[in-house]
This record gives structure tokens, sequence and C-alpha cells, in this order.
């Protein structure tokens, strides 16, 4: 199958998915426009619309628009992809076409041979100074999503005229336009500590909008995707046009709304200021910033996200994910040999299977004020090291786990008080020691090798399973004293800590690693790459979860999703929900438990080992199946099988509480439920749904169920 087709008397591509098409073509001027993006078209048809009047035309007084890259030079005004300023002061560039490329890649799995990865290089060339561009376009088998990138190279050297450095301002990964349309809705997700992934619908106002994080990190306030329809989409029904930036680090994303009509968003990394040095002969390469158009909803949007993020992006998305112990909510910092086997014996009673030990381990730390850097098991909660408890944890039968944070460096501690200079830092500026720490300057060959050293030795000597790998605090007062290029560090430190995770994965073939930064303050398509699960917030109340879950729900997909069942009250809210409830909104993900299980009652560990028995029953359905979104309820579909887990929500007396309605099922088919034996219509669930009280036993606040069903053969 041909993913991408050439059209070289219009000098058209046009690039297709099963459910999408995108076709761009060059002007007479060798700017490069987008002609359509949106449902399959076919060459004729992608040749038609561009032989039409353009989608997004502009005029050279409203600002070109439409342009798959604009670069700042010209009678442009919106916002340019890419800016820059040349040694001699001039600005900007004026591109003339050199050529392209169709590079079709190996099948990525059995089974699809001629349904390979395909990617598209158009390439350019500066018509005075020694630049050169290569825009990337990216298909993947079975996947609907385009990713796309840029690389900047300056091609003179030294000795010759132009044997300067360019300074480039901004430079994005893509820029995408969207078909004009009677209206525009923007969905995308905020928050903060504790309350991350708030999923916003809003229209879009006709002004720039800015998503962004300046915080070196991906950030809590704001996550790099977006969603676009026209307003009247739903979670079932209508076309989304969305984009999702692999950049773990400073990001923004701009989208235009101009007032002639043409919306466009630009994104990349960094963020506004930063400016870096491209030397003769280097390069600069851009991460990617992926689109996808569907058009069955935003639930449509986000299963082709979660199948892109399985297929494409995660490392290990065949592996089941397993049942956690993680020791941060039970004991803090205060964690010993002793409290931690009492925890394992506990958690492996509970059939959990990988035990992870949290912050405290190490050095004097005792609290946040020192030890971060000493990656020595403390002589005061460990006199032999973690030897001891490792062992332990395998004998009950669990894989074993290590929190660490190795970005980061107490000022009291004795990394520190050795490599004063191996952080962050400006001339005659003060540190912001936030959680009392600094951020360590990985971007240093040096830094990057010690931080290699210490986490290999460690995973290593404990054959660790799993590292939970924080990152606590963002960036400020970044910069490198004497460098001649400091911003550099926003962008390098970012590919420092993707290139150090992959290195440890490729050493140690077993090690696994959950991402975190405070919770969810490192998540996105850059870091799962390199990772299998991501700390989705450090709130643990089930209640809040349900919102946070949500929101993260629209990109990313329920395998990568960390969810802990921890105690009650809950030590961040104060508030009391049901351990069933717990466990329930919980199992829609990666299930953990976090709770102090010294506390719980023989009851509820009782309770607590059935919950987790009926989990892996429906842990492939839940981590590998279709997710759908509903009221008061996720389904997972997989094969044969679906799962519903639902609860109740408080509701004022006589407002009626709508039957849950299935989706995906066959109408024609029967489904038993699992636990109950009760045969179903597969129609009726589809129309009449699930009664919440007569069907689901939803009968009080904060009542939750999960319901297994699984089809029954002909
Ligand atoms: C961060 C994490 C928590 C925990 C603490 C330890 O806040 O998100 O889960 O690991 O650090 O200091």
């Amino acid at each position: 199958m041909t993913l991408v087709s050439y059209d070289p008397a219009a000098r058209l591509w046009l690039l297709s998915t099963a459910g999408s098409s995108c076709a761009i073509r060059l002007d007479e001027d060798d700017v490069l426009r987008q002609v359509h993006w949106g449902r399959p078209l076919t060459l004729e048809q992608a040749l038609a619309a561009a032989a039409g009047p353009v989608a997004a035309p502009g005029s050279s007084f409203d600002g070109i628009t439409g342009e798959e890259y604009p670069a700042e030079g010209g009678a442009r005004f919106g916002l340019p992809s890419l800016q820059l300023r040349h040694a001699d002061g001039s600005r900007g560039v004026h591109w003339r076409y050199l050529g392209h490329g169709i590079e079709t890649g190996v099948a990525e799995a059995a089974g699809e041979e001629g349904f390979r990865p395909c990617e598209l290089t158009i390439r350019f060339r500066d018509r005075h100074y020694p630049l050169e561009l290569d825009l990337h376009y990216r298909l993947r088998p079975n996947s609907e999503v385009l990713e796309r990138r840029a690389v900047l190279r300056h091609t003179e050297s030294e000795s010759e005229p132009w044997g300067e450095p360019v300074r480039l301002l901004r430079m994005d990964a893509a820029c995408w336009t969207l078909p004009r349309l009677p209206d525009y809705g923007l969905s995308h997700a905020t928050g903060g500590w504790s309350s991350e992934s708030q999923l916003r619908r809003t229209a879009l106002p006709v002004a720039e909008t800015v998503l962004t994080s300046r915080r070196g990190i991906t950030s809590h306030q704001a996550n790099p995707w977006l969603m676009i329809d026209d307003g009247s989409a739903t979670e079932d029904s209508g076309e989304v046009w969305s984009t999702a930036l692999a950049w773990s680090g400073s990001w923004r994303i701009t989208v235009q709304r101009t007032p002639d009509g043409v919306v466009s968003c630009t994104g990349g990394s960094g963020h506004e200021g930063l400016v870096v040095r491209l030397l003769p002969g280097d390069s600069w390469e851009t991460p990617v910033y992926a689109g996808q158009y569907t058009a069955d909803g935003f639930g449509g949007a986000s299963r082709a996200w979660h199948r892109h993020i399985a297929d494409h992006v995660l490392p290990r998305a065949d592996e089941l994910r397993p049942v956690l112990y993680n020791s941060w909510e039970a004991t803090g910092f205060r964690v010993t040999e002793q409290n931690q086997m009492q925890l394992a014996s506990k958690a492996a009673e509970l059939g959990v299977e990988l035990f992870v030990l949290d912050d405290g381990w190490f050095g004097a730390r005792r609290d946040d004020s020192a030890g971060l850097g000493d990656w020595t098991p403390s002589a005061e909660g460990f006199p032999d090291g973690l030897g001891p408890l490792a062992a332990e944890v395998r004998r009950l039968g669990m894989r074993f786990g290590l929190w660490v944070e190795p970005e980061m460096v107490n000022p009291d501690s004795d990394l520190y008080r050795e490599h004063p200079d191996w952080v962050l830092r400006m001339p005659h500026r003060e540190q912001s020691a936030l959680r009392n720490q600094l951020v360590l300057d990985l971007a240093r060959p040096e830094v990057a090798g010690w931080a290699h050293a210490r986490l290999d030795a460690l995973v290593s000597e404990y054959a660790i399973d799993y590292l939970k790998w924080d990152m606590n605090r963002p960036f400020t007062d970044a910069g490198r004293p004497g460098h001649p290029d400091p911003d550099r560090l926003w962008f390098d430190h970012v590919h420092a800590v993707h290139a150090l995770m992959a290195r440890l994965r490729a050493d140690h073939p077993g090690l696994r690693i959950e991402a975190c930064a405070g919770g969810g303050g490192r998540v996105d398509l850059g870091v799962l790459a390199h990772t299998d699960a991501a700390w989705t917030s450090d709130n643990t109340d089930a209640l809040d979860r349900i919102g946070i879950q949500h929101g993260y729900s629209q990109l990313y997909p329920a395998r990568t999703m960390s969810a802990w069942v921890t105690d009650s009250p809950n030590p961040l809210t104060g508030r009391s929900l049901p351990l069933a409830f717990r466990f329930h909104i919980a199992m829609a993900g990666a299930l953990g438990i976090g709770g102090d299980l010294r506390g719980w009652t023989d009851v509820e560990l009782r309770q607590a080992a059935d919950l987790v028995a009926r989990y892996k029953r429906i842990r492939p359905v839940v981590q590998q199946g279709a997710q759908y979104r509903h009221r008061n309820a996720v389904q997972h579909v997989m094969g044969e099988e679906s799962v519903v887990i639902a609860w109740q929500l408080p509701v004022p007396h006589g407002v009626p509480i709508p039957p849950l309605r299935l989706a995906a099922l066959d109408p024609a088919a029967r489904y038993r439920d699992q636990e109950t034996g009760r045969l179903h219509e597969g129609a009726l669930l589809l129309t009449r749904g699930l009664d919440a009280r007569l069907d689901l036993g939803l009968d009080s606040d904060f009542s939750s169920t999960v319901v297994h069903l699984r089809r029954e053969g002909d």
C-alpha cells in the first residue's frame, strides 16, 4: 500500500492513513502549503483540491497562511515556526526547493509486509545563506498519526564567508493548518501539582493562544497536546484534528485563529527568549510534533492516539504492567529495612507483583533537605545495604523497584560538596532551591557520565527491575557560567535524560522505568518512548482521580497510567472513600497500592486481595483493549471481552440517573457476565443500557462496580 504519492506536475504530495489524508504542495515560489488535512482523498481528488481555491489562501496583507513551515521573512505577519538571525544581522529565510525523498522502512511487526513505515523528506536551501532545511513526514503502519519534524543545517565551514553562527530564536517542529470550519473548539489539559490533566473545552478565540511550559519539564500546568473540532464534536461523533508534541522539556504550541478564519498550530521545544547558536557544520533537529485527523469524536481521537502510542512509542507495550506496591504514602522518608519488609510481606499477601521502595533509602535523606545525589543506601535505614530487602522481596515472589531522582542534588549532600559547579546556575544570581534542591546540569558529559555510572551500578548490584524516575522541581536561574551557548541546556538536558534512560534500558533489558515529576509533571510522547508507565499524580484521592484520569486518557493509554489505592481518609484531601471505590477507580489504569498496609484491618486486607485478583482477571482488557469513556464509567473492549468500571457520584434526590449504554459490542451477540453468569443481549447493552441501580447495583454515593463481559460462542 502506498502511503505517500507524488504528482510531479503539480508538485503535490499526498500522505494517507486508513482514515485520513494530508495533501501538500509547492507553490510557484517554492513555498510549501497545505492543500488538505482531513478525510481520505485519492490523488485525483487532492489534485482537484489544489487546483481550486486552497484551503487557507491568505493574502499578502493578512499574512501568508496555510504554510507547512512558515518562516520569518517577506510579507508574513503570522507567527513563524522558524525565526533566526544571520551573523550579518539579516533575519529569516527564503527557501528554494531542493528535492524530496520517500523512504520505505522495514515492516515493524510480522504480517505487516506491504504496510511499512514510510518517511517523506522535503528539502530546501536558502537562496543566499548557507542553510538547509529538511521537513520530515513519517507514517506508520496501522496508525492515523503523521509524525512531523524539521532539521536545519548550517552548511558552511568556518573558513568560508558566512562561516559564522546563526542564532536560532525559534525553531518549531511543524505547523498544522486546519480546514476552514464555521467555528472552532479547542480541547487541552491544564492543572497543577496534584491536579494534573484537567480537561478544558473552550471556543477557540480569534487570537493567538499559547499552550506552554517554561519549566524545563513538560509541566503539571499544561500538557503538550490539543484537539480542535468545529465546536460540535462529542465524545462519540464529529471530526477532530489533534496534535501532540514528543518533548519532555520546555515547550510551546501556539494556535492561531486569524480574523479571516484560518486556524493553524505551530509547536516545538523551548520557550520564548531562548536563543541557541547554530555553528558552521552544525545541525539542529526538532522533536516530533505529531498530528492526526479522526472522524469519530473525542473518544475516537483518544483511541487512535492510544493505539499509536502502544504500537509505535512505548518500548514494551506488549507487556502487562505488574500490580505494584509503593512505599511513599505509607512510610514517607522514614524507610527502613524493617518497615519495608513488613510492608512487603503484606503486599505479597495481596498479590502484589512488584515492590517499589520510594524516597528516603539513600545518603542522609531523612526529609527533603538532604541527601539527594548520594545514591548509596542510608546506613541508618539499611545498615546492610539494600541486599537483604531485595532478597526478601524476591523471596516473597515480587520484583524489586527503586525510586531515584538522578537530575537533582540537595546542597546538603556529599555530591554537592564535591561538585558545587555541577548545577544549573547563573553568575551573580541567587539559586532558588525549590524543595531544597538544585538541578544538575546533565548536559555536561561528566555529569551525565556520573549519573549513568551511579544508576548502572545500582541496577546491577541489586538487579533492580524497576526505576521510578522522579524530577521534583522546575528549572530556575538556568545557566552555565562561561558557556558560549548557555540556552542550549534547556534542550540538551532533555536529550541527556532520554539518552540516559535509553542506555540503561539497552544495558539492562529487564529494566522497566516509570516517568514521574512530582506526580504527572513529565508525561509526553517523548518520555513515553523510554518508559513503561507514568505516575499520574501525587493526588491519590479516588474522587479527584476520576477527573485527572479522564484528562490523562485524552491522549495517553491506560497501560501507562499508574494508579494507586491509598489510605482513607486520603492523606492529601482528608476525604474518606470506600475501599472498593478506591480500587475500582485505580483498576482503570495500571493498578498499584500505596497505602500503609500495616494499618489495614484483616477484612480490608481480604477485600483488597480479592480486588487485586479481580484486577488480574480483567487486566489484559483494561491495559490492552480499546477504551470508551462514558458518564461515570469507562469501558475497555478487546476481542470477545469487555470490562466496564462504573461508579456513582452524589446527585440530588429526584435527579434521574441515566442508564449506562455500552459501546463497541456486537448487537447480534450475547455477552455473559463473568462474575454473575448473567447473559446480556448485545443489542440491549448498546441501546437500553444497564440500569445504575438494578443492573449495576449502584445504590449509594461512591458505590462502584466492575462488569466483565465475554461474548458467548455461537
Ligand atoms: C514526588 C513523587 C512522589 C514521591 C515523592 C518522594 O512527589 O511524585 O510519588 O515519590 O516525590 O519525594
